[in-house]
This record gives C-alpha cells, structure tokens and sequence, in this order.
C-alpha cells in the first residue's frame, strides 16, 4: 500500500486573529493532500461550525475539526478583559485536555490502520499554545512545528522579554521621563524602537502575570523543531535571518491569503477560507461601489481591542471633520460603558452621507476595493498585512500585544503609514486622515505600491514564500515517512 498522506495536528490559540491564518495554512495544506484534524475549544468550535458548510474547507474529505474544552465554564467571558483566565485554564484543563487526545489520536492507529485518520506525524501549533504542545512533543515524540502568528519582528522581539527586564528596560509606565529612549538591546532594532514601543505586555497597567504567560510560552516555543510566519522575505529580511540563530528551519509564507488565491488557479476547489467568527455585514459594498475612487477611510480596531466612550467620541469628531467619506467597524463588544453597545448618544444614528457602520465587515474585500485609500486601524498584525498586501497606507493607533511594535514597523521601517499611538484626541485624527487620504507624504505612496508589488511576488511561483511553503509540505512529508519506515522495521 502507498504511504498514506501525512495527518497534522493544527493548534491554533482560540482567538480571532490566530484561528484565520491557522485556517488559511490548513487550507494550503489540504490543497497538497494533507489530512487535518483542526482543534479549537469547544467554545471556538460552537461558532465556528455554524458556518463550516459554507467554508472551502467542508469540501475537503481531510480535513475535519475536533475540539477540547478550555476549562472555563461556558458563561465566562474569554474576551480581552478576561483573558488571564483564559490563559490560566488552557494551561491547566487544555494542556491536559491536549495530551489526552493526542494519545487517543494515536492509539486509533492500530484500530483503523486503513482509515483515513491514521496517526498524525507532527503538530502545528500556535506559538502561545507552546506549553500544551511541547510537553506532548517531548512525552509523545510528536514533532512540534510553531506558528506565531505576530510578525517577525515582534517574535524577534518576544525573544528578549527576560532581557529587556534583565535590562530594567522594563516595566514601561506612561509618563516616564525616558519613554522615547531607544531600546539598545535587541539586535537590529537598536535604532528604530523605543521603549514607548514596546509591546503592551510591558507596560506597568498591565497584569505581571500576563507577562509571565508569555515569557513561559516564549521559552518553550524556542524548543519546537521549526518556525511558521504569516509574513514575507523582503518585508523582514534582516529579523529573518536573526530568527535563524534560534530555529534551523524558519518557514515564512505569507501573505497567507496571497498564497491560498494563487494556488487555488491550479485547483478545482473553489474559494478561500475567511476564517471569520462574526457575521460580515456585506452591505457595505454596494456603499463603497457608490463612493470615488481612493476617496474613502476605512476604520476598524480588529476583533478584542475594547475603547472607552471618550475614545469613540474622539474618532467620530476627528473623521467627521476630516470630512473625508468612512467606513467604520464598530463591533458590538467594541466600547465599554453604559448605553445600548456603550456607545456615545452622538453615534447611535451612525449611517449619514459620509459615514457608513457595520458590526463587521469582509474586511479583504473592503481594503482591495478601489473606493478605499487609506485604513485607520489598530495594527493587529493580519489587518496590517491585509493591507501591506493591497498596498493601503495605515494610521496606526495601537493599544495590545504585538500592535505597538507592528505600527513602529509601518511608519518608521516599512513607510507605508503613520503612528498615532498615545494619543486619541480629535484633532489629531483630523489631521492624520487628511495627511493620509490627500496623498501629502510622497514616500508613503511609493513604500506602499513596493511592498505591495513584492508581496504579490513572493508568493507566486519562485517567490520566497512559495519556496518556503514548499519546503515546509516536504519536511512533514519527510517527518511521515520517517514514522511509516519505523512502523514497518
Ligand atoms: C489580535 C491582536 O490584536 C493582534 O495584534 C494579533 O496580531 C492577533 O490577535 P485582532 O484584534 O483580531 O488580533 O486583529 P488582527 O490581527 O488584525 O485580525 C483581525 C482579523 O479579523 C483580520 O484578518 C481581519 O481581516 C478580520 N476582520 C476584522 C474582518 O474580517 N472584519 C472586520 O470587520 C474586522
């Protein structure tokens, strides 16, 4: 019988903004034959299998979801204001929850040998599901293959966390005298990241057991046999290579979304996964389809990042004096406080002329119209990407994890926006919406229309993420035939 194609295990962390690119990469992989089993908390799973009939997904015989419970009960909160007991209970009731199913996913082995679901040979999991996944690795031999869904420089960043506190870089506090001081001690960095920079998790307000969280998963991420990254050679070349001093084999194959259209042409499944968790409100479509060309802001703070209604008073002020046409997405759980949503009573009748507001929206779709020509956005690292990739200039206004470091990148390495971080007034908005939309910085226009041109590159065929998508299906395929040839000795 012919080797059976390799079986992964996908570990994706249960949020938002690491399950779409994780679900983009298990899609990649079913196109090269791979069977997946994708597992999600049972809470994640709940949502997600509502809409998997309608996922590219659902038409490949491989690919199936499986779930564990996170450990907390099904009432509790796992937004981003309960998140360190989400963090608490995976480590806890998942690791265990984990292990278990990933001895009963090998012992089916010898039950099924002619079913599909034989044995996985390796786990892809997310890098802050490091202490589930390692220990299985090193109890089970099981392969452990990260993926951190930050940039490359974020990671690269995350990998000096006990430095930086060996440093008394950190804790950062808002109003420090040195805020702006460059940080010295990270290779490659030195000249362009401030302390102000760094990520939120370093900054004082914020709880120190988070910060261990993620020290713990850091340092046993260092020890999984290969690194995965949603990004591009010529984005982050520099931070590459330094990612090569931890892991002999760094596999960045972004943009994802780039990659999955480009080899769906040679496929007869149709369609990329979105991975979306919400219902997208597609309505404005048809009012982009309406608006010139370039003319119109679109506005959007990611999917867990919470405001206050000051803040969103603040926004509304600065975009209508802009007087520039947007499109905002204000999400249900996005403003915290008292009225219907917490919303200010200013916006409750938010669709005018100039302004239109969904709930959620088909955000690639939205950043590839042409009626859109600039993003005002918190800087998670898929939009910043989703928009590197359609070469829309940013304004940054980071507030979590990785989002202070990602705008650094776009306004001072990349060029392709501006940085608005710490502050949220007006009439600063105003004023970077006009910068923005009305083409007044001539390097920003080139910057965007390079890296855009070159994110297109590396994933066609040749490209770097190309080469390296091919590299990683061929490791794993090696990994399986290592386990066939033990089985049969
Ligand atoms: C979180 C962190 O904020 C981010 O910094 C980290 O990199 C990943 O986890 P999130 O807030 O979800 O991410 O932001 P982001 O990484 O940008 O991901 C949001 C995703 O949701 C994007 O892929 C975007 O296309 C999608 N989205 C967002 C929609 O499809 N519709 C929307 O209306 C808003």
């Amino acid at each position: 019988m012919a080797n059976p194609q390799p079986h992964v295990v996908m570990l994706p962390f249960p949020a938002q903004g690491h399950i779409k690119p994780m679900l983009m990469l298990a899609e990649v992989l079913c196109h090269a034959g791979f069977r997946i089993s994708f597992v999600n908390t049972d809470h994640i799973h709940n949502i997600i299998v509502e809409n998997i009939d309608k996922s590219p997904l659902s038409q490949f015989p491989g690919f199936r979801f499986l779930s564990i419970p996170d450990g907390l009960p099904p009432e509790h909160p796992r937004d981003s204001s309960s998140i360190k007991d989400l963090f608490t209970s995976i480590n806890s009731t998942g690791k265990i929850m984990f292990r278990d199913l990933i001895i009963s996913l090998l012992r089916r082995d010898d039950l099924e040998r002619e079913e599909i679901w034989h044995a996985p040979c390796c786990i892809i999991a997310d890098g802050i599901m490091s202490t589930l996944a390692i220990d299985v690795e090193e109890e089970l031999e099981m392969p452990v293959i990260t993926f951190r869904t930050y940039s490359a420089t974020c990671t690269w960043v995350y990998f000096h966390l006990e430095k930086l506190i060996e440093q008394k870089e950190i804790p950062v506090r808002e109003g420090d005298e040195d805020i702006d001081r460059l940080v010295t001690c990270i290779t490659e960095l030195e000249k362009v990241l401030r302390r102000r920079d760094l990520p939120s998790i370093c900054r004082c307000e914020v709880d120190p057991s988070i910060l261990k969280f993620f020290l713990e998963q850091t340092s046993k991420m260092r020890r999984a046999s290969g690194l995965i990254l949603n990004t591009f050679e010529d984005l982050e070349a520099p931070i590459i290579r330094q990612l090569h001093s931890i892991y002999s084999k760094v596999y960045t194959i972004g943009p994802l979304q780039a990659l999955l259209k480009s080899q769906m042409d040679d496929s007869p499944v149709a369609g990329a996964a979105t991975g979306s968790l919400r219902q997208e409100d597609r309505t404005c479509i048809a009012w982009l389809d309406k608006q010139p060309a370039k003319s119109v802001i679109y506005v959007s703070f990611g999917s867990v990042v919470v405001m206050s209604p000051d803040q969103i008073l603040e926004f509304w002020h600065g975009l209508i004096n802009s007087g520039k046409p947007f499109l905002w997405v204000i999400r249900p759980d996005l403003v915290f406080g008292n009225g219907p949503n917490g919303l200010p009573e200013e916006i409750m009748c938010p669709t005018n002329e100039r302004g239109y507001v969904v709930s959620w929206a088909p955000q690639e779709e939205v950043l590839a119209h042409c009626a859109v020509g600039g993003f005002l956005t918190h800087s998670g690292w898929n939009s910043t990407l989703e928009s590197i990739t359609v070469g829309v200039p940013m304004i940054c206004w980071p507030l979590i994890v990785d989002q202070k470091v990602n705008s650094r990148c776009v306004s001072d390495i990349w060029r392709v926006g501006i940085d608005m971080k710490d502050s949220c007034d007006r009439s600063t908005v105003e004023r970077m919406v006009r910068v923005l939309m009305e083409d007044k910085d001539e390097e920003i226009a080139k910057s965007t229309s390079k890296f855009a041109n070159l994110a297109q590159k590396s994933v066609r065929e040749g490209g770097s993420s190309f080469c390296n998508i091919n590299k990683l299906i061929e490791d794993i395929r090696s990994i399986q035939s290592k386990k066939d040839d033990c089985k049969t000795k």
